[in-house]
């Protein structure tokens, strides 16, 4: 993975819970990349973590914004972000990868977050705009104190502002307001799983096909794998029985064995590992639908076996 040292140039409390950064290249240089709407970047913070942030803004704007949501479950990632950054301080941050890109076309676009998941659909948002390309934005933030860029957003027709709905209230408004599918549309959601699950149910019922609807899972979902899974470390000439809830990586560890990590959701590549073995309960971001298929290769920070063994090329 490659890094530049970027500098904090703005932070602003944006919302309840919600730092947003500005970041420039630390030398003042140019941008040495640039990004399509729905990129994120590795930052790795003062407390040594590395994160994932989507990034909101356009690549012509010359600077990096992100919007850090202050996990309660930090383990030092948004804590050490939202307590010790101060304007002028220094962050590693990767170049941007798009897990998550706006599909071409012309055709009308709906943007459906929650949360922070409105981070990527915003440069999503402002990517249609800038390209005249029909898009609608519907935001669901739990209060309107936790909605972040609302003062930009507010007195636009296109987006819909909706906060301090309960789960139950928030699936019938969508029930209300989704629309049904139109050649050429395109849906893209963003926020916690059940939200999007929701969404994803609604627009099929309403004719949406699978190839027109797109998300984005901020945290990949560990699944516990059956405790009875043994992991066999073929290189290492280990083996290890993994726990209920434990990851691969954390029982390789255990075992003795180190298997490099960065994101530790699935999503950057850094623990990519050679399957000699067994089958792949795959749940990751980051393989391609080629290199699922061929058997060969898992993401040992959140995927599992789907059998009682897995032997891996560690
Ligand atoms: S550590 Fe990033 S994909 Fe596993």
């Amino acid at each position: 993975m490659s890094w530049v040292e970027m500098k904090a140039r703005g932070l602003r409390q944006e919302a309840e819970g919600i730092l947003a950064v500005e970041l420039c290249m630390a030398d003042a240089s140019p941008l040495p990349f640039r990004w399509e709407p729905g990129a994120h970047v590795d930052v790795q913070t003062g407390s040594g973590v590395v994160r994932q942030y989507s990034l909101t803004n356009l690549a012509d704007e010359g600077c990096v914004r992100l919007a850090i949501k202050h996990a309660d479950d930090s383990r030092g990632g948004s804590r050490w972000l939202h307590q010790q950054l101060r304007v002028g301080d220094r962050l590693r941050v990767s170049a941007p990868r798009n897990l998550f890109p706006l599909q071409p076309g012309n055709g009308p676009v709906l943007l459906v977050a929650a949360g922070i998941g409105v981070t990527p659909l915003l440069a999503m948002y402002r990517q249609c705009r800038a390209q005249q390309r029909p898009v609608q934005l519907l935001y669901f933030s739990r209060s309107a104190a936790h909605g972040a860029f609302v003062e930009q957003l507010r007195d636009d027709p296109a987006v819909r502002l909706i906060s301090g709905l309960c789960a139950a209230d928030v699936g019938a408004y969508l029930d209300q307001h989704l629309p049904a599918w139109q050649p050429d549309s395109q849906l893209y959601t963003c926020g916690p799983d059940g939200f999007m699950s929701s969404v994803q149910q609604l627009a099929g019922e309403r004719g949406w096909p699978s190839s027109a609807l797109f998300q984005e899972h901020f945290q990949a979902s560990i699944v516990s794998d059956s405790p009875a899974t043994e992991l066999v470390l073929a290189r290492s000439g280990k083996s290890v029985t993994v726990q209920a809830g434990e990851t691969l990586v954390a029982a390789a560890e255990r075992a003795g064995v180190s298997i490099p990590t960065s994101c530790g959701m699935g999503m950057c590549g850094a623990c990519m590992t050679g399957v000699v073995s067994g089958e792949v309960e795959h749940r990751d971001q980051y393989l391609s639908d080629a290199e699922r298929a061929s058997g060969q290769w898992i993401m040992p920070c959140v995927s599992g076996c789907a059998g009682g063994r897995l032997e891996l090329n560690a």
